[in-house]
């Protein structure tokens, strides 16, 4: 059997759904049907997707951030080819390659903080269950401490410092000593740590559930309470690092933050090869490869692949090219007064949380009483159908690609790549502001759910407004 991609692409076009319903997840089908999200994509390019019918979307999730640098990004694009082209050998295993010591090299030079040696992953969760195995290794104690909200990713050790239930129910039961920390709280922090069973805390410098900020000096003043007490403190910044909060890391905005670990992912990938890092600090590392024949004693297969090394060399070159750091400042920036000027006429936007390209804009009960009722309802029918409210009406009706923030809140969180130009911003604030004059009318709730009622029986496809 032969194989030729697109000519499989054009024989198999637009049967997406129904191989997904029958195949991988139909329950997945469903809500992209419900929500409206069951567009068929079929090209895209930097902040922008277009779809079978040659409809343009705007892009602010990003892939969940793993396009930092846009889609299809030239540089990325030619070192891929170009890897393909060179015939090269790749997990040879017994080896000790080329390309992984570049990355490894670039990304120290990048990272700093004393942090000597790193250990490649092909995901997030790797980098984390890798950071959990090291933690409990280098210290002998069996202790992670992690926050309310925390995510690290689903594999059983990071689901086991997940903060959220709704990610946890039903896959006890979970690593021993897993307990949690108040968000913020450095005198919390302080009691859990001073019980001397601690390995390590493990935090996200900005919380990717919510988009919750810690307090100007929690993160250096956290790290050294956990050194006074032996524990290791490792900075989760798979979804904050490469320039997603306006600085390659978010630690870089926070003082003088000493990590023992720092794990990287997502957007290293350049958004085509999977890959993670984990930067360690060398008394830690020694402490788990110690001898010879532990020499290998955490590994995995694919775990410095030549493509994903490729990719990662390329990103970093990309990042430097788009002085991605800089313009997620600047956009962010943008987004966060354009938003914030429309909470006058707009009571149900409570406040803009963001530091670069990493958005979260939280919605509060409004004081006004029809209003209120309306908020009331929508609460009452579920707690997340608030954030829904707003994220349809962006994809329907503005072609905006965007999430949730997470269960039970009401949050909607922007990540889109960190190359979005002023007009990309102006799309989404106009579109923002029409989905909240939508909202601000007492019948919200109805058309809400008129709308979900549409989409589950027909597909949410309908003719949007935007360009
Ligand atoms: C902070 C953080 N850590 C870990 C992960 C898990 O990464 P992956 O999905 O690549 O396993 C994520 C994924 O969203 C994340 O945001």
């Amino acid at each position: 059997m032969t194989f030729d991609l697109a000519s499989t692409l054009a024989k198999h076009a637009g049967r997406n759904a129904e191989l997904h319903a029958a195949h991988i997840n139909p329950r997945f089908a469903t809500v992209l049907r419900t929500i409206g999200y069951d567009n068929v994509y079929t090209r895209a390019q930097g902040a922008h997707l277009w779809d079978d019918r040659g409809h343009k979307y705007l892009d602010f999730l990003g892939g969940y951030a793993v396009c930092n640098f846009g889609r299809n990004h030239p540089t990325i694009k030619k070192a891929l080819a170009d890897y393909l082209a060179l015939d090269l050998p790749t997990m040879v295993q017994f080896e000790a390659p080329l390309l992984s010591g570049l990355l490894a090299e670039e990304l120290k030079r990048r990272v700093g903080r004393g942090l000597d040696y790193v250990f490649f992953t092909n995901s997030g969760t790797e980098g984390v269950e890798a950071a959990i195995k090291f933690a409990k290794c280098a210290t002998g104690r069996p202790a992670l401490l992690h926050a309310p909200k925390a995510f690290h990713g689903l594999s059983s050790g990071s689901v086991s410092i997940n903060g959220c239930e709704s990610f946890r129910e039903g896959f006890a039961p979970f690593l021993p000593e897993c307990r949690m920390v108040a968000f913020d709280d450095l005198a919390a922090l302080e009691r859990e740590l001073a019980r001397g069973d601690v390995a390590a805390f493990v935090i996200e410098p900005i919380q990717g559930k919510g988009v919750n900020i810690h307090s100007p000096g929690y993160l250096a003043a956290a790290a050294r309470l956990c050194h006074k007490y032996g524990a290791l403190f490792v900075a989760d910044e798979v979804q904050t690092g490469l320039g997603r909060t306006g600085s390659f890391l978010a630690i870089d905005q926070e003082g003088d933050v000493e990590p023992d670990m720092v794990i990287l992912s997502k957007a290293l990938s350049g958004g085509y090869v999977p890959v993670g890092a984990v930067l360690v600090r060398a008394e830690v590392w020694k402490k788990v490869f110690t001898t010879l024949d532990r020499a290998i004693v955490h590994s995995s297969t694919f775990h410095q692949g030549a493509m994903a090394m490729t990719a990662g060399l390329a990103s970093l070159a990309a990042y430097d090219e788009a002085r991605a750091a800089d313009n997620a400042a600047k956009m962010g920036a943008m987004i966060k007064a354009g938003v914030d000027a429309m909470k006058p006429r707009f009571e149900m936007i409570k406040e803009v949380r963001q530091r670069g390209l990493m958005i979260g804009i939280e919605f509060g009960a409004p004081k006004s009483l029809m209003l209120r009722a309306a908020w009331t309802a929508t609460h009452a029918m579920d707690k997340n159908l608030f954030a829904q409210a707003v994220v349809i009406p962006l994809m329907e009706d503005h072609r905006i690609i965007c999430q949730v923030a997470g269960h039970n809140q009401d949050v909607v969180k922007l990540i889109p790549p960190l190359v979005i130009d002023e007009s990309d911003v102006q799309w989404f604030l106009r579109a923002f502001e029409d989905v909240m004059t939508q909202l601000h009318r007492a019948s919200s709730p109805v058309s809400l759910l008129a709308r979900l009622g549409r989409n589950a029986m027909f597909g949410g496809k309908k003719e949007a407004s935007a360009p």
